[in-house]
């Protein structure tokens, strides 16, 4: 094996495995191995990586031998039963499930907003949902400056968050019914073609789903404060890729428009894209396949007077999910000097 490491990618055939192909590539990140991983059902199938043809083979308990990085792009059932398993064996996982990410023993790490965290990793690291890592990209400047006390935020997530199937049941149901059949839903509870659901997740607590639990309780913890105050609606919308979200951020010292501008402008990983007069802002269709998280519509709340509006596009694919698991990898495998 020559200088580099071995990266096993478990879920390689997913919507954020293929990704993280494309993204290991990019990136030119020293993989010497690479070890495929999926069910049963894709063992045998060929993915392509660097020029280079590679077989997927069967996940088992025997996946990680010798393997530096596991990249678990899984259901949070799997990564439970594999995750400590391939850490024992001695790789560094790096999970994008929720399997792990409330565990206190357990670093959630944005690598733009809380990279100090993975200094107290022990074999596991967790990856935030794909539209926590948005949010707190964009709060947590305004956080340092003005101290945010509350969030109200309304996402509009792509099916391609449900993963490869989600993706083809969109594609599916909008043929069918431009050609005039019906549309058949099995992925979601109803016809997202032409359609909004605002259900992600399963219904719990105070009537609010998992999901818009999981932005509340991954931002606290991310940004180390549990006294901001959050509430979300999570919404499916029939477009391919990238999330967006319409969010109200009051903070406890005031911060003009202006000011909330030039700290975004500056603020890494994030670019700003705000001249209404001119149309621009950030959508879906210009996001898609890009690293950063796009921000506009900045303005102040007038029913508020320490309140910002703005508007947020991430792809999550990418920083929502396969290029934040390989930037947390790059910082652990720089700071192990190999
Ligand atoms: N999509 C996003 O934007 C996003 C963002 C952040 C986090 N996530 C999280 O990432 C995870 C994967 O999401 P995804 O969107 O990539 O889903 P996906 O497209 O449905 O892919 C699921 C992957 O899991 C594999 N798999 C299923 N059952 C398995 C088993 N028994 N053993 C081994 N592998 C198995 C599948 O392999 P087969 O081909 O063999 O079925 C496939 O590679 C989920 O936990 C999701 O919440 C997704």
């Amino acid at each position: 094996m020559g200088r580099g490491y071995h990266v096993a990618i478990v879920g390689a055939t997913g919507a954020v495995g293929l990704e993280l192909l494309s993204i290991l590539e990019e990136r030119k990140f020293p993989v010497a191995q690479l070890s495929l991983l999926a069910s049963k059902r894709s063992a045998g199938r060929r993915l392509v990586f660097a020029g280079q043809d590679y077989a997927v083979r069967e996940l088992t308990e025997g996946s990680f031998a010798g393997v530096h990085f596991a990249l678990f792009s899984v259901s949070s059932s799997i990564s439970k039963a594999f995750g400590p398993i391939a850490a024992h064996a001695g790789a560094v996982v790096i999970d994008d499930s929720s399997a792990f990410r409330m565990d206190p023993d357990v670093p959630l790490v944005v690598t733009e907003v809380n990279p100090h965290a993975l200094h107290r990793h022990r074999g596991i690291i967790a990856h935030p949902n794909c539209s926590t890592i948005p949010l707190v990209m964009v709060i947590n400047p305004l956080h340092h400056r003005a101290r945010v006390k509350r969030v109200v935020a309304a996402t509009y997530q792509s099916v391609s968050g449900a993963g490869a199937r989600a993706v083809a049941e969109l594609d599916q149901q909008t043929r069918a019914l431009i050609a005039g059949e019906s549309a058949e839903a099995s992925v979601f509870p109803h016809q997202i073609a032409f359609n909004c659901l605002p259900h992600i997740d399963a219904f719990g607590e105070l009537g609010y789903t998992g999901e818009e639990w999981k932005m509340v309780r991954e931002t606290q913890k991310i940004l180390e404060d549990d006294s901001i105050r959050m509430s979300t609606t999570t919404v499916r919308v029939p477009v391919f890729r990238c999330h967006s979200e319409a969010v109200n951020i009051e903070t406890e010292r005031k911060i003009t428009a202006q000011e909330v501008r030039q700290l975004l402008a500056t603020a890494p990983g994030v670019s700003v894209i705000d001249d209404p007069e001119k149309s621009q802002y950030p959508m879906p269709h210009t996001a898609a396949g890009r690293d950063e998280v796009f921000v506009g519509r900045i303005r102040e709340d007038p029913s508020h007077d320490r309140a910002i509006n703005l508007w947020l596009v991430s792809d999550n694919l990418r920083k929502g999910a396969a290029l934040n698991m390989v930037q947390i990898m790059e910082l652990v495998g720089t700071e192990s000097g190999r």
